[in-house]
């Protein structure tokens, strides 16, 4: 979604504001602009399109040492010209960029339009532009803190005043904002990304809180507190981590690095002694684990996925009753929060507007909810009563992978150490801890399948639609395999329970509608073998996603086969075929893999 980045300091802020557009761009955007201030005043420019095709409107010398930028992914208003940020007040002395939403800004516009102001474009942020440049305040942070008060919305905001050209002031509501603490410079962005090439000093600001930024520092402070006195944090994430390398994709280098960062997130967690997982940042005792009578997991899209994967896990290995749901819905249900239950919000940005709300809406109700959060720092980590960072590094790559497969990593040792404070024995916690340290070598070796796998996936790429199933564990793998599919391949793909094909969708199955079947070696693959004879003998394709142990006889279906790991470890092994069978087909067809049409990166906005 829409991403800001700004720059104060000695160097010409334009070409640093490019640069931090470009490393936000896989947030999905459909426009872009950047305003400098400089001896002369301030200079906007704004393009439809790509970050390129504003650096190449630029104006050749573009004076001025201190700047906003913006990407944007449109909400009010179609992606044009006009609508682009930044926005500037009557006088264009003025401009705001701004991420998130104005509840109010109809009224604020009618407002506004009575006292004689002429809007130029349809966006709710224009009016943040006219508020500060109508206000009679004797400092920017005193006139951008007064516009802030007539707004009702979550925003993170960035302005930037040509007569006060020494300075941003910039404010979070809702929306992430951070500081980049420099030598004698200072950056401002909405994602670390932005940032790391310049300074791994930041500081994130809370709701609520505005600062006021300048080449030499930064002061923090609210409507009430004139000093906040906020102090920055080192970030692990570093320019390499940014980096496509030799990968043609983000999304490429993300599903090769998994052996390698599952294996870092797992340093540390394991006690092999007692058979059980080190988990210090729940902040929960082993007695308040145990008095957990139930775990409610929330998260969206493929984390909603993973988390039916985790509720799995928790109910085989603790034995306490689990249950999965789309933050998205959750959060408008006036759910019944209860004080024993286990909340879980699981996000790889930290920063997702469902998911975050309903950490806001369990806590509200006195709940304790934990996070499985990628991002450190993010807005649902902070919220958050205590939690487990997933540790997977920066994804750009719009379709998750690696962070989903860390999420599957995190609910194991979740499962494990709320199994082994109940009833899971030490030699079961070590049979489990014993897969946990398989599985680096086992992610391996499924990634050296590529070619492979990469066949069977220019198959499929032919196909108008596609068929995922799976039942129980292999369920959600089959969910996530056919997300992961449409959300880069734009192919239909549908999951479907296996057991649940004879109740109505086997209707649709013919030669052009292949299947995806998961069949993993355990007590039920008789069924699922069975299934999959039943698409075969329809006319249908059929490629397993299976362990080299089962034997698809007459079935004649193509195989993938993955190692078998511990049976309630094997769909994190299973869901990493599914990866690679979306990549391959979206290479097939040549399409834009790591920023697919439509998709953000983080949905801030509902
Ligand atoms: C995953 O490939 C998707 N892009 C999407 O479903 C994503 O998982 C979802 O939007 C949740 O994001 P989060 O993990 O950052 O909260």
């Amino acid at each position: 979604m829409c991403g800001i980045v700004g720059y104060v300091g000695r160097q010409p802020a334009a070409p640093i504001l490019i640069e931090g557009l470009t490393r936000l761009e896989y947030r999905g955007y459909d426009s872009a602009g950047i305003s400098v201030a400089g001896p002369h005043g301030q200079t906007v420019v704004r393009r439809v399109g790509r970050v390129r095709e504003l650096e190449a409107a630029l104006p050749k010398r573009l004076a001025g040492s201190v700047g906003i930028g913006h990407t944007r992914w449109a909400t009010h208003g179609p992606a044009t010209e006009a609508n682009a940020h930044p926005h500037s007040n009557a006088d264009g002395r003025v401009t705001v960029v701004h991420n998130g939403i104005i509840d109010n800004a109809a009224a604020l516009r009618t407002r506004l339009a009575r006292e004689g102001v002429t809007f130029t474009s349809d966006t709710d942020t224009e009016v943040l532009a006219h508020l500060v440049g109508r206000s009679t305040a004797p400092e920017l942070e005193d006139r951008v803190l007064e516009a802030l008060d007539q707004v009702v919305g979550t925003y993170a905001v960035a302005v930037l005043d040509a007569q006060s050209p020494d300075r941003l002031v910039v404010a979070r509501n809702g929306s992430p904002l951070i500081i980049g603490v420099g030598e004698r410079e200072m950056f401002v962005a909405s994602d670390v990304a932005a940032l790391v090439r310049h300074t791994s000093s930041v500081v994130h600001l809370d709701d609520g809180e505005l600062a006021v930024v300048t080449s030499r520092g930064y002061r923090t402070f609210t409507s009430e507190t004139p000093d906040t006195g906020r102090e920055p944090t080192t970030i692990e994430v570093s320019d390499e981590d940014v980096e496509l390398g030799s990968h043609g994709h983000y999304m490429a280098k993300e599903m090769a690095e998994q052996p390698e960062t599952v294996a870092r997130m797992l340093r540390g967690r394991l006690d092999t002694r007692f058979g059980t997982a080190r988990l210090d940042g729940l902040n929960l005792s082993p007695r308040e684990l145990r008095a957990f009578r139930r775990v409610k997991i929330l998260g969206c899209g493929s984390a909603y996925y993973v988390g039916e994967l985790g509720a799995l896990m928790i109910e085989e290995l603790a034995r306490i009753p689990a249950h999965a749901e789309a933050a998205s819905e959750f959060r408008y249900r006036n759910p019944i929060i209860e004080p024993d239950t286990l909340y879980v919000a699981v996000s790889q940005s930290g920063e997702t507007a469902d998911t975050a709300f309903a950490v806001r809406e369990i806590k509200r109700k006195g709940g304790q909810v934990v996070g499985l959060v990628n991002v450190v720092g993010s807005t649902i980590a902070r919220e958050c009563d205590g939690g487990i960072y997933l540790h997977a590094g920066p994804e750009i790559a719009v379709a998750s992978t690696k962070a989903l497969t860390h999420m599957g990593v995190g609910f194991a040792l979740l499962a494990l150490l709320l199994g082994r404070v109940r009833d899971l024995s030490v030699a079961d916690g070590q049979r489990v801890i014993a897969g946990l340290e398989r599985l680096p070598a086992d992610i391996a070796q499924v990634l050296g399948q590529g070619e492979a796998i990469a066949e069977i996936a220019r198959e499929l790429s032919g196909a108008d639609s596609l068929f995922f199933i799976g039942r129980v564990r292999g369920f959600p793998v089959a969910r996530e395999g056919a997300q992961k599919f449409k959300e880069i391949s734009y192919r239909h793909a549908e999951a479907y329970q296996t057991s649940e094909l004879k109740h109505g969708p086997l209707a649709l199955i013919e030669p052009s509608r292949p299947t995806v079947a998961v069949i993993p070696e355990d007590d039920l693959t008789s069924r699922n073998l069975a299934a999959a004879e039943q698409v075969i003998a329809r006319g249908g394709r059929v490629v397993a996603v299976t362990h080299a142990g089962v034997d698809l006889g007459e079935v004649g279906a193509r195989r993938i086969d993955v190692p078998r790991n511990e049976v309630e470890l094997d769909p994190i092994l299973l869901m990493i075929p599914m990866q690679l069978l979306a990549y391959h087909a979206a290479v097939a067809l040549g399409l834009d893999i790591d920023k697919p049409r439509n998709l953000a990166k983080s949905v801030t906005v509902e």
